[in-house]
């Protein structure tokens, strides 16, 4: 499963890409704000970090403009950027011609199994279900991603990834890995509750007390 982080702040890519299982980050416009720096500028420093897929989303709502700013971001940013475009009819067709040009593709903002399958379609190299944003609507966002995997075995020659977004607490996550899915992203506290466990904690003080004892008896 690749593990992804859903941030634009350059210390927390820095953090987690340490740990040596980043495989990518994702941004979108309202990450870019909270940043409070140049979109380029943060994306091309995140992309010098991980040199796994970094979405970079497009801001034209017609299929024109987003292949025209996909292209400019890709002409100006590192080779490891992919595309991030939302899910519209006019998205449809601007990632058929992006994809149809070797570029990547993240499908964003999908909330059915249906948008997930027109995308991969499109030629997607990703599709973005938000199971957070569903949970915020009283309903189960995670039956939206056991939707889109089910499709994704009934049709066995999809290459498209998916890719589980707006991750809000670790049974998000340790459900997604029940379910095969590919990808998700995650913020970075999400990364730091998924790695911490009490019981590791009590036994390394369990342990470091234990050695502790061995030194001062002179048998270390
Ligand atoms: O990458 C976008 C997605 O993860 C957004 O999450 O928490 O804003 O719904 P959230």
């Amino acid at each position: 499963m690749e593990f992804f982080l859903d941030t634009a702040i350059i210390e927390e890519v820095k953090e987690i890409a340490d740990w040596g299982i980043l495989d990518g980050v994702t941004t979108n416009p309202s990450l870019i704000k909270k940043s409070g720096r140049d979109f380029k500028q943060v994306v091309s420093e995140i992309a010098a970090l991980c040199s796994g897929p970094i979405s970079a989303e497009v801001t034209a709502l017609d299929a024109a403009g987003m292949v025209e700013e996909g292209l400019q971001l890709k002409a100006e940013l590192p080779e490891n950027v992919i595309i991030k475009i939302p899910c519209t009819p006019e998205g449809l067709k601007a990632t058929k011609v992006l994809s149809g040009q070797g570029i990547g593709v993240n499908v964003t903002l999908i909330f059915s199994a249906s948008q997930a399958l027109m995308s991969a379609k499109a030629g997607a190299m990703y599709v973005s279900p938000f199971i957070g944003r569903i949970d915020d609507t009283g309903a189960d966002g995670m039956d939206l991603i056991a939707e889109i995997m089910n499709t994704w075995d009934n049709y066995p020659d999809i290459e498209t990834k998916v890719l589980a977004a707006s991750i809000r607490h670790p049974m998000h996550m340790l459900q997604c890995m029940q379910m095969g899915v590919h990808t998700a992203t995650m913020p970075t506290k999400i990364f730091k509750m998924l790695i911490k466990h009490p019981l590791t904690d009590k036994g390394i003080d369990g342990f470091m007390a234990d050695w502790a004892e061995v030194e001062k008896a002179g048998n270390a």
